[in-house]
C-alpha cells in the first residue's frame, strides 16, 4: 500500500485531501505542528508526523526512515504579519523538504499557487499559461515562485500545482464574502469588472490524485474549472443560491488601497494577520485571473466536475449544515 504524506493537513485543502487518500485506502501520514487543529483529522487511520523543517540533518533521518512514495507539500501561509515570513515558511521549509529528499525515490507535489506566476494582461484579458514570463507582485507569490525554482532546479521527480482560487467546505476566506452577501451587502472594488477563475475543493483533490498516479514528472499545472467568471457573475451566482437580495456598493482602488494599508498597520501593532493586506490588495485591484488548463486535462486527462454553480451551491449547503450560514 503507498504510504503518503500530506503537509498543512491540517488546513481546508490538506485535510479534505487526506479525507480522499483515507478513502481510497492510502496510508496516510498528516504532517501538522503541536498547535494544529485536528478538527478535520479525526480519523484513526491517520498517522501523525511534526516536521523539523529548521533540522534538515532530522528532517532527513526522519523522511529516508518514513519511505513515503509520495509527498504532498501544502503547508505554507497565505497571509503573514511580515513579509518577509512568506520567505521563511513558502520558500524556506520548501527548501529544507526538498534538501531532505533528495536521492530518495519519492515524488513531490508542492502546492505552488497561480499569484506564482501573477495576474494576467488587462487588454485582452487573455489567459495565462505555465509557458508565460512569471511575474508576482505580492510577497507571497514571489515566494511560491522562489520555491518552484528551487524544487525545478534541484529535484526531478515533481509536480507543481497552481491553483486559482479554491472554495469548497471548510474554507475561510471566501467564506467571508458569502457571509457579506448573506447580510445583504455586495461589495465591488474597483470600476472594472475582474474575471476571475476557481475551483472546487473537490476537482482540486481529484487533480492531486492524478498527478500522483501520473508517470509524468516535471510538470507545472494551472488548476481551476476551466472557465472564467465576471465578479459580477460570482454574485449573481451566489445570491441566487443564497436567495438573499443586496444592495451593491462599489469601492474606488484608491479606497482599498488606503484600508488595506491601515489594516496591514494594525496587523503589525497588534500582531495579529487580517484578510485584507497590501498583499491581497494587490490580487484584489488585478482585473485578470484568467489561466489556461489545457496541459492539466491533456497531460493527466483531468475533467472538471464542478463549475461554480454547482460548487458554491455544495459549499453554501455545507456551510448552513454546520450552521455557519443561516
Ligand atoms: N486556498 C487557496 O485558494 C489556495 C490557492 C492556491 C494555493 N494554495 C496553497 O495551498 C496550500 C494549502 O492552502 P490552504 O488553503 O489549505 O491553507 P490553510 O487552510 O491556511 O492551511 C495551511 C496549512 O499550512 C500549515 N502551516 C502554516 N504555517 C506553518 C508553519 N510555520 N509550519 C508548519 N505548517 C504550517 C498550517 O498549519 P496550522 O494549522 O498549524 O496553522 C495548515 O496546515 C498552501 O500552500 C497555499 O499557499 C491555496
Amino acid at each position: 500500500m503507498k504510504k503518503i504524506l500530506v503537509t498543512g493537513a491540517s488546513g481546508f485543502i490538506g485535510s479534505s485531501l487526506v479525507d480522499r487518500l483515507l478513502q481510497e485506502g492510502y496510508e496516510v501520514t498528516a504532517g501538522i505542528r503541536k498547535s494544529s487543529s485536528r478538527e478535520y483529522l479525526q480519523d484513526s487511520r491517520i498517522k501523525f508526523l511534526d516536521l523539523p523543517y529548521n533540522k534538515p540533518e532530522e528532517l532527513s533521518e526522519i523522511l529516508k526512515e518514513e519511505n513515503f512514495s509520495t509527498i504532498f507539500h501544502l503547508a505554507g501561509i497565505t497571509k503573514a504579519k511580515k513579509q518577509s515570513d512568506f520567505e521563511r515558511i513558502n520558500f524556506g521549509y520548501t527548501k529544507s523538504l526538498i534538501d531532505s529528499i533528495k536521492g530518495l525515490e519519492v515524488k513531490l507535489i508542492f502546492f505552488s499557487s497561480f499569484a506564482a506566476c501573477g495576474e494576467g494582461e488587462e487588454v485582452n484579458f487573455t489567459p495565462r499559461k505555465v509557458t508565460d514570463e512569471n511575474t508576482p507582485n505580492t510577497g507571497y507569490g514571489k515566494a511560491k515562485l522562489m520555491a518552484e525554482e528551487y524544487l525545478r532546479a534541484n529535484f526531478e521527480n515533481y509536480i507543481i500545482l497552481r491553483p486559482t482560487g479554491v472554495y469548497g467546505a471548510r474554507e475561510t476566506d471566501y467564506f467571508v464574502y458569502f457571509k457579506t452577501l448573506n447580510n445583504h451587502l455586495e461589495p465591488y472594488l474597483g470600476y472594472v469588472p475582474q474575471r476571475l477563475t476557481f475551483v472546487h475543493i473537490d476537482d482540486l483533490v481529484e487533480v492531486c490524485l492524478l498527478a500522483m498516479n501520473s508517470k509524468l514528472k516535471g510538470r507545472t499545472y494551472f488548476v481551476s474549472d476551466g472557465n472564467v467568471y465576471l465578479d459580477t457573475e460570482f454574485a449573481e451566482i451566489t445570491k441566487e443560491v443564497l436567495g438573499k437580495r443586496t444592495i451593491k456598493l462599489k469601492f474606488p482602488l484608491f479606497i482599498v488601497a488606503g484600508l488595506s494599508g491601515f489594516m496591514e498597520t494594525l496587523g503589525k501593532l497588534t500582531n495579529r494577520t487580517f484578510t485584507l493586506n497590501k498583499d491581497k490588495y494587490n490580487i484584489l485591484k488585478a482585473r485578470n485571473w484568467n489561466c489556461d488548463i489545457d496541459n492539466l486535462k491533456e497531460d493527466l486527462g483531468f475533467e472538471p466536475q464542478t463549475d461554480l454553480r454547482k460548487g458554491v451551491e455544495k459549499t453554501i449547503k455545507w456551510y448552513k449544515e454546520e450552521k455557519k450560514l443561516k
